[in-house]
């Protein structure tokens, strides 16, 4: 695997492939890779010709206050990760390379509505950085197919709006949430876990699960919703949010049958977000 950090030699080593015809898929990401961030990487392989990741802590979608300093860097061990995994070049740019005039000065992207609410909520700004910083990656790339986790469920609903929005030519693939034997879904955050919260966090998962299942035996959203975040409560969580959506994120209507629990909520100094799909059942007055 090539590692890259300049843009005018990833361009030309991009236009050496696709000068051959052959078909390129990118896997972005901002490092300390885990089983997650390589699902995608397997998931490009069975896409593409040539498999690019792309490895930078982007500045522009954290907030103040957040863990922008503390995010762990683990460049080495990803590399190696990436190579086993058959990921054949990884561009990794500074911070001055993509935003060479600052972040104060740097052109941004918003996607409205979908980015608006949940994660958008709680984190203002947050959507404009990722959308920004993706529209640069594809720009750069420019490539076939890039995949993105389901875990980040409204994350990847604003890059699909964001490439439909400006009609570029990319498709986007959503590789399943990939999580540790006891359900928590694997994320770099979860480092920051002591033992003790890391033997808690499952439970996010876990109440989703019994929410799920209340939802599918028809009992009310509202009644379910303040379950579950009593429940978080109880067992040491502080939700930001616990919301069941349609799967496009837009409200529940009465005929909507394909639904989503999402959730994000802090633990300690992590903040976990997660999600499952929830299948409801026909009122009775359909
Ligand atoms: P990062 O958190 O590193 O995640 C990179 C990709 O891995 C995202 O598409 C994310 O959804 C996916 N991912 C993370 N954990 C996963 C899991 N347990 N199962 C499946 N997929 C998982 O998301 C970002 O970086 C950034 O916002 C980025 C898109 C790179 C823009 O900066």
């Amino acid at each position: 695997m090539r590692t890259l950090q300049d843009i005018n030699e990833l361009r030309a080593t991009l236009r050496n492939y696709r000068l051959k015809g052959q078909r390129i898929a990118l896997v972005p990401t901002m490092g300390n890779l885990h089983a997650g961030h390589l699902a995608l990487i397997a998931t490009a392989r069975q896409h593409a010709d040539v498999v690019v990741s792309s490895l930078f802590v982007n500045p522009m979608q954290f907030g103040p206050g957040e863990d922008l300093d503390a995010y762990p860097r683990t460049f080495e061990a990803d590399q190696r990760q990436l190579t086993e995994a058959g990921c054949d070049l990884l561009f990794a740019p500074s911070v001055s390379a993509l935003y060479p005039n600052g972040l104060a000065a740097q052109t941004c992207v918003h996607v409205p509505e979908v980015g608006e609410g949940l994660c958008g909520g709680s984190r203002p700004g947050h959507f404009d950085g990722v959308s920004t910083v993706v529209s640069m990656l594809f720009n750069l790339v420019q490539p076939d197919v890039a995949c993105f986790g389901e875990k980040d469920y409204q994350q990847l609903a604003v890059i699909r709006k964001l490439v439909a929005d400006l009609h570029m030519p990319i498709e986007i693939i959503g590789v399943p949430i990939v999580r540790a034997d006891d359900g928590l879904a694997l994320s770099s955050r979860n480092g920051y876990l002591s033992e003790q919260e890391r033997a808690i966090a499952p439970t996010l998962y876990r109440t989703l699960c019994e929410l799920r299942d209340a939802l599918a035996q028809g009992e009310s959203a509202e009644q379910v919703l303040q379950r579950g975040k009593t429940a978080l409560y109880d067992a040491g969580f502080t939700p930001d949010y616990l919301e069941l959506r349609d799967a496009t994120l837009k409200p529940v209507a009465v005929s909507t049958r394909h639904a989503v629990l999402l959730a994000a909520a802090k633990l300690g100094p992590a903040r976990l977000i997660d999600n499952l799909s929830v299948q409801l059942p026909s009122a009775a007055t359909d």
